[in-house]
């Protein structure tokens, strides 16, 4: 009996949304119909950004869903995204409040998920001076030569054994090394409480646990609540984040033991000396709570997307030998027969390297659905009205598989972007791997000098090839994750050194 009048309560309360939502002015969205109470959950499959890709070669590139009683739209073409990327920025820059991004940033005390305003500014002025500034990246420059000599150390052993690199591995210590020794000034090889692999563990445990959905979010107060705790949702979220929330504490009490607070020498340095101190801006002061949230931004979004994109670009380059030849021979001719180490500057100088990266982002975006948006008033896009309050995702991964946009999507193709003045930085709607507009991210220019400078790396000092015996035809291609999504199995690959 209590079953019935629950589901007559929940249906009235989605009768009540869809009444409020078509009352509004103008035409909503096309969308699949939904069914009551759970809306379009069911159409949903295990990969958010390939279901709702099907859904909108059926319904179109604007398209209204319901997550739970959640109106969602979402867009899937060019036009479409730059209407809310670059057009409706500013009425659609603040993100929804949800409980994983919640817990995770401690209260929104973050950048990447908080919402918009004065502390979002301020966060992302203080990372954009202790992380991403020219001066800042100058001075890291020692960092990335370090790591680039361990990892080439590494690789060299490994090509006189002729024995199988796991490349995600290897390209996470490496990528991992800098960011996190630039935020957190350690790199964890050497960390008596943690090493490097348990790290990124943790890393992908968390990137999975806050790109997941949690019925919280999606149903109405108590029921949501109810169904978290009974499917375990609730208690494996806090799990995951009473381990990074454990090794954020080791890594501040290190700082504050070794009273590296006063030395700014790394993020978290620099953030522990402002704490409780007045900034510019009237009553706003920065707390621990903005420390740790700050410290999650940097381990949920500053090491694995890199790896990933260098992950999907040595996949492909293995499936298209004439790319990978194409690839080695110009950047071998650039930079000569007999370099020791790898410079940033010979980053400007291989123009095919770029286009290989442009290319897998577009079939492979780190982040295939960018960080969803919530719109602060009414606005319109392509024709259709969508309502205040209505959460915005931005599906990449359609974008980039678009025939509207690109001749035989599915193609492996680096030379389309040959003279063509498209690239990833957030001015062309096709291709956003780091978004566009107010809410793109700000590690882009490190994120792509650390991409850059290892694929060279590994690209100029070694030869790959396959395990004996495994075909290119063998290699799989399958994915895995929520946030940002990753090749499954893992890519492995001997080395041989090229100059030898
Ligand atoms: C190849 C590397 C990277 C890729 C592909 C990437 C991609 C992205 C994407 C797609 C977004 C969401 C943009 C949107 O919602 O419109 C984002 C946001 C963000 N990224 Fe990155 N990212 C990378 C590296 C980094 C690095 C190195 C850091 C910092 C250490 C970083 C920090 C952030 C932050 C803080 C945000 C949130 C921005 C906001 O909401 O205001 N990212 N990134």
């Amino acid at each position: 009996m209590s079953i019935f009048l629950c589901f007559l309560f929940l249906s009235f309360i989605s009768l009540i949304f869809f009444k409020k939502l078509s009352s509004s002015k103008g035409k909503l969205p096309p969308g699949p119909i939904g069914l009551p109470i759970i809306g379009n959950l069911h159409q949903l499959g295990k990969f958010l950004h390939r279901s709702l890709h099907k859904l909108s070669l059926e319904h179109g590139p604007v398209m209204l869903l319901r997550f739970g009683v959640v109106p969602v739209v979402v867009l899937s073409s060019k036009e479409a995204a730059k209407e809310v990327l670059k057009t409706h920025d500013l009425e659609t820059c603040t993100r929804p409040k949800l409980v994983e991004t919640g817990l995770f940033t401690y209260n929104f005390k973050d950048i990447g998920f908080t919402q918009y305003g004065e502390e979002w500014r301020e966060m992302k002025k203080l990372m954009g001076l202790e992380l991403f500034s020219t001066k800042k990246q100058k001075s890291f420059k020692c960092i990335r030569e370090e790591e680039s000599d361990l990892l080439l150390k590494k690789l060299s052993e490994s090509a006189q054994t002729q024995t199988l690199v796991d490349l995600g591995k290897a390209l996470f210590s490496f990528t991992g090394g800098i960011i996190f020794r630039l935020a957190f000034g350690q790199n964890f090889r050497d960390y008596d409480f943690i090493d490097m692999e348990r790290v990124e563990e943790l890393v992908i445990k968390s990137e999975n646990t806050v790109g997941m959905l949690a019925f919280t979010d999606f149903f109405p107060t108590g029921l949501g609540w109810l169904m978290d705790r009974i499917s375990g949702q609730y208690s494996r979220m806090n799990k995951v984040f009473s381990k990074v929330s454990n090794f954020f504490e080791h890594v501040i009490d290190d700082h504050l033991k070794s009273e590296q607070h006063q030395d700014h020498s790394d993020l978290v340095s620099a953030m522990l000396d402002m704490i409780n101190k007045p900034t510019k801006y009237g009553s706003f002061k920065f707390t621990s709570d903005h420390l740790r949230g700050v410290m999650s931004d940097v381990f949920l979004a500053g090491v694995n997307a890199g790896v990933i994109t260098m992950i999907w670009t040595m996949t492909e380059l293995i499936r298209h030998p004439r790319v990978m030849k194409k690839l080695q021979d110009e950047i071998r001719a650039t930079l000569g027969s007999n370099k020791e180490r790898i410079t940033e500057e010979d980053i400007e100088k291989v123009e095919y390297l770029k286009l290989v990266i442009e290319e897998t982002f577009r079939l492979h975006p780190p982040a295939p659905l960018l960080l969803p948006r919530l719109t602060m008033f009414d606005i319109k896009i392509q024709g259709y009205n969508i309502p205040k309050n209505t959460m915005i995702q931005v599906n990449t991964y359609a974008i980039g598989r678009d025939p509207k946009c690109w001749t035989n999507p599915e193609e492996f193709i680096p030379e389309r972007f040959f003279n063509k003045s498209i690239n990833y930085k957030g001015q062309n709607f096709e291709l956003l791997p780091f978004g566009a507009g107010r809410r793109s991210c700000p590690g882009m220019s490190l994120g792509i000098t650390i991409v850059e400078l290892c694929l060279l790396n590994l690209l100029y000092f070694f030869d790959w090839s396959l395990p004996e015996g495994m075909n290119i035809e063998d290699i799989d291609m399958e994915e895995v994750g929520a946030l940002n999504i990753a090749k499954k199995v893992p890519l492995e690959l001997v080395p041989t050194l090229h100059h030898s």
